[in-house]
């Protein structure tokens, strides 16, 4: 908003000199053309060139079938976006006119009315010029015309000839593009082990004209400062000014509910500067403290920043701020070598509960404000409090941080840096310094995020010589590796933010990689820092494979999405295992092959006769073996917080890889593209409860661990439940002491040997019997969700009859229900309603009794009607 209030009064018109800046916003639709001018189309921005061909119908769906590859010309070619626009008069008389790019898609040149403004390298840069001296009254031509990425990542690696920086090019399973660590763009597309080939190219955020005759606000940014000593809080709020006019500047802070007023006078030299205020807050008492999810509440107060010139407010802001303090703890633990390594949110130690990160899209336009916040919201139903925006990726747009800090997501937050060794020439370094500090400007006053990190596994990558280099040519690569992320961009977040901890690299060692000169022996020691474990074939149910790690960032298992996924993009011949289609989306070296080994350890493939059933049914097999996985490498994780055992424990971290996907493929994720929940994120829900009973079985013993997230100490015992898996009605069951579990920790309630606990029960053996367990108060009273444990694999039950399940969808007061009856004990009971969006409130669930009821949350208005007639039901039994 902005109107002529200033000379008005006196001279009747509007002088040169009117306070408040303006803006034009240029987003909109621009003009697209190819290089040599054959196709020439509308293109909205902000957008990318794929998405504007898909929209005027000249590619198909991208994401259909063979598309990635039939669509590889579309990023080796040069495109060119213009766009034309009128320019008031009265916005040219502005002192400073700004033409601001909040995001290029990445190597360009712009010019405007024929004059070349400036040229662009960096993806996560947001580039400005000033630009009033070459603006007309109507017709300028603003031009932005795209160097293929791909041929310029080449080209650059060419000139670069002392030695090679690898990788060269992603293993001929990905089908991507090479040498995407020479340029500053989205790592993961140019291809990734769960993602496409595509690398974009486009205006991918806002254009604008900013036009003002004294300063402008460029960032507004604040850290909360909290003196420990005193209780007292601070703030320290950011200031990046553009100015025109240098004095008479009065600046104002005010916070109404804690009645802070806070008057600057000050003054601005011709140019951008950062100016920092800080000031204490005398009623520190009346401050609410934001809390990860299930710890507590997001409250925050609303700052408001006004700005004068010579007395006129030049400026108005309010911004929402938020209070709370993070540490990283790395410190000797007694009994273990090694130090810790857990984060604590006001104080309190908390147990990091989660998963990772990736773009949600191979064309960022096309992740909108419901898609997002649809992903955030499953991470919270499943009770995770924590996410890593890993670092191959984008550092996401600022409503995703928003949206983390409104629902209290902590991030962990990589800078954009993964699994490669990166040049360091003086112009390589230069854009990356000026992408850490507008990134960091950026998003430090977001609470949600509690650490950075400098990079996703390039330590690792260099410690384990992932790319063959040798003995005498590592001093190179180290030297770049210090270069980059420690002498520039630790550095700089020091400088910037220094209100969280720092980490140059994950997994790494923390403090102990520092002392062995940043790359660390084995950054994968579980004594020290944070792990990344992957193990696709050895026995995922087997505790003992696991690492008994400080933190654990990421571990997984892929499995295939629903049919109803597949469908949009594939045809009838694709709906096999073994098809050409199949093959050709999964991006990790044997990764079907590797799914269905696993899967065979413990359960019956399916085989019938029919193919498309037993194509769908393999789907839900993958699903169920990552489910069961994740849950028994997440249960240990979990497990491990209150023990040191060997010397190594004391875990307070898991998230597991990967939380979301960027196309409709195999992968990690527990969340399908389109946001279906996988059975993996119903088991997450589960293995996630902020109290939980967890099994594990050591040396033919059982052992029952309540692992607790609350607060409070409770008073709880074990009970465990024998059932056969020949009829419903449970065998027998076994009830342990009562005893106290402290508020955070992992306590035993119960442990006995199998052998023991069956030969007082019926007829039991572990090929015929399973357990079911959870935790009750004194008073009897359930406290925390279900477990179970198997005591054999389900492929050698002895008993598991296919069950009879009928199904029933009503609608009543409390939604939407589906009522099952069963025949018998039925294992992993898969409710998929095809593509209604929308989820249930358990799936995936073992059925131990003749009824079950579980309610169905749509996503749009859905009748019971629909909802039956797209429900299938799937048990174990039913596959083979
Ligand atoms: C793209 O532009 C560059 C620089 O002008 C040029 O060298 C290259 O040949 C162009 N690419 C194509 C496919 O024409
Ligand atoms: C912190 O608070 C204590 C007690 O109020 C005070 O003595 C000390 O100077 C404060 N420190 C800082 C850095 O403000
Ligand atoms: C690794 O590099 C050495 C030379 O330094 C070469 O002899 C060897 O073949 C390479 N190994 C692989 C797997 O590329
Ligand atoms: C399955 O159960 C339903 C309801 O209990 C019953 O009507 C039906 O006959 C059963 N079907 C089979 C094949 O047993
Ligand atoms: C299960 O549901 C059926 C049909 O609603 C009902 O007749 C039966 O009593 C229920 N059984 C149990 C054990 O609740
Ligand atoms: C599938 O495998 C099961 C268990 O091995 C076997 O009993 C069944 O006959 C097989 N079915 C077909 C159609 O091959």
């Amino acid at each position: 908003m902005y109107w002529c209030a200033c000379a008005l009064l006196f001279t009747g018109v509007c002088s040169v000199f009117s306070p408040v800046p303006e803006q034009l916003s240029l987003s909109g639709t621009w003009t697209l053309s190819g290089q040599d001018g054959a196709l020439v189309l509308p293109a909205v921005v902000p957008g990318c060139v794929h998405s504007a061909l898909r929209r005027e119908g000249l590619i198909q769906d991208p994401y259909f079938r063979f598309n990635d590859v039939s669509y590889r010309w579309i990023a080796l070619e040069n495109w060119t976006y213009s766009t034309t626009f009128a320019a008031s008069a009265h916005l040219r008389s502005r002192q400073e006119v700004e033409l601001i790019f909040d995001g290029v898609d990445t190597v360009a040149s712009i010019t405007l009315n024929g004059n070349l403004v400036g040229k662009t390298d960096n993806m996560f840069r947001r580039y400005d010029f000033s630009v009033r001296e070459l603006l007309k009254e109507a017709d300028n031509l603003l031009q932005v015309q795209f160097l293929s990425p791909v041929v310029y990542a080449s080209e650059r690696s060419k000139a670069h000839q002392s030695y090679r920086v690898p990788p060269q090019c992603p293993p001929d399973v990905q089908k991507g593009e090479c040498h995407v660590n020479f340029i500053r763009k989205e790592q993961s597309s140019f291809s990734w082990d769960w993602g496409p080939s595509f690398p974009t190219m486009g205006l991918w955020r806002d254009v604008r004209l900013e036009g003002f005759d004294a300063l402008q606000l460029q960032q507004l940014s604040y850290l909360p400062l909290y003196n420990g000593s005193g209780s007292q809080w601070g703030l320290q709020v950011e200031l990046l000014i553009d100015a025109v006019r240098t004095t008479g500047v009065q600046v104002t802070f005010s916070i109404s509910e804690l009645g802070l007023e806070q008057v600057f006078q000050t003054q601005f030299l011709p140019g951008r500067t950062k100016r920092t205020f800080t000031f204490n807050i005398e009623k520190s008492s009346r401050v609410k403290l934001w809390w990860p999810s299930g710890h507590g509440d997001q409250p925050f107060h609303l700052l408001s920043v006004r700005v004068f010139v010579d007395g006129s407010l030049m400026l108005d802001r309010e911004v929402k701020v938020y209070f709370r303090t993070v540490e990283l703890i790395q410190e000797p633990i007694p009994g273990s070598p090694g130090l810790s390594f857990y984060f604590q949110i006001n104080g309190k130690p908390i147990f990091l509960k989660g998963s990772n990160w990736i773009p949600a899209h191979a064309f960022q336009d096309q992740v909108t404000p419901a898609v997002l916040k649809n992903l955030l919201r499953s991470a919270v139903d499943a009770n995770m409090n924590a996410l890593r925006v890993w670092g191959g990726g984008v550092y996401e747009q600022d409503l995703f941080y928003d949206m983390c800090d409104d629902m209290g997501i902590m991030v962990w937050q990589d800078f954009m840096f993964a699994c490669a060794m990166y040049p360091t020439e003086a112009d390589f370094i230069q854009t990356v310094r000026e992408e850490a500090v507008q990134q960091v400007g950026r998003l430090k006053s977001h609470p949600s995020i509690i650490i950075w990190s400098g990079n996703n596994e390039n330590e690792a990558a260099l410690a384990t010589n992932w790319f063959n280099i040798s003995a005498s040519q590592r001093p190179v690569y180290v030297k770049d590796y210090v270069t980059l992320y420690v002498d520039n961009i630790r550095k700089i977040v020091q400088k910037e933010d220094p209100s969280r901890p720092f980490l140059v690299s994950s997994p790494t060692n923390g403090v102990e990689s520092e002392q062995e000169g940043w790359v660390a022996a084995d950054p994968y020691n579980p004594h020290y820092g944070d792990v990344h474990f992957y193990s696709y074939l050895s026995d995922c149910w087997d505790w003992t494979t696991f690492p008994r790690t400080r933190f654990a960032s990421e571990y997984g298992f892929q499995s295939w999405p629903s049919f109803s996924t597949l469908q949009p993009v594939s045809v009838g011949e694709d709906w096999s295992f073994d098809s050409r289609f199949t093959s050709h989306r999964q991006h990790h070296q044997s990764g079907n092959q590797q799914m269905l080994e696993q899967a065979a350890l413990h359960f019956h493939l399916p085989n019938a006769t029919d193919l498309l059933r037993r194509f769908t049914q393999t789907l839900y097999i993958t699903q169920v073996m990552q489910a069961q996985c994740v849950k028994a490498q997440t249960e240990f994780y979990r497990s491990s917080r209150s023990q040191v055992v060997g010397g190594k424990g004391h875990t307070m971290g898991a998230l597991y890889w990967q939380l979301n996907d960027i196309w409709p493929a195999p992968s990690w994720s527990s969340l399908e593209f389109g946001g279906k929940w996988k059975m993996l994120h119903y088991f997450a829900r589960s293995f996630f409860a902020p109290l939980l009973p967890v099994s594990v079985e050591d040396d033919g013993a059982l052992i029952i661990y309540a692992v607790s997230d609350l607060s409070a100490d409770l008073k709880l015992r074990a009970v465990v439940t024998v059932h056969s898996w020949a009829y419903l009605d449970p065998v027998c069951s076994r009830t342990s002491d009562l005893r106290v579990v402290p508020g955070g920790s992992a306590a035993v309630l119960y442990r006995q040997p199998v052998a023991t606990l069956l030969a007082g029960c019926g007829r039991c053996t572990r090929l015929t019997c399973l357990l079911t367990f959870h935790l009750e108060d004194s008073a009897g009273i359930q406290q925390g969700s279900n477990n179970y444990h198997f005591l054999s694999s389900p492929r050698e039950a002895e008993g598991l009859q296919r069950a009879n399940i009928t199904v029933k969808v009503q609608q009543d007061g409390g939604g939407l229900t589906v009522t099952l009856q069963s025949s018998s004990i039925a294992a992993f009971v898969w409710l998929d309603v095809g593509n209604i969006p929308g989820r249930f409130t358990a799936n995936g669930f073992l059925m131990l009794s003749r009824n079950k009821t579980v309610g169905f949350e749509p996503w749009r208005p859905t009748s019971a009607a629909e909802l039956s007639r797209s429900l299938t039901v799937t048990t174990l039994r039913d596959v083979y």
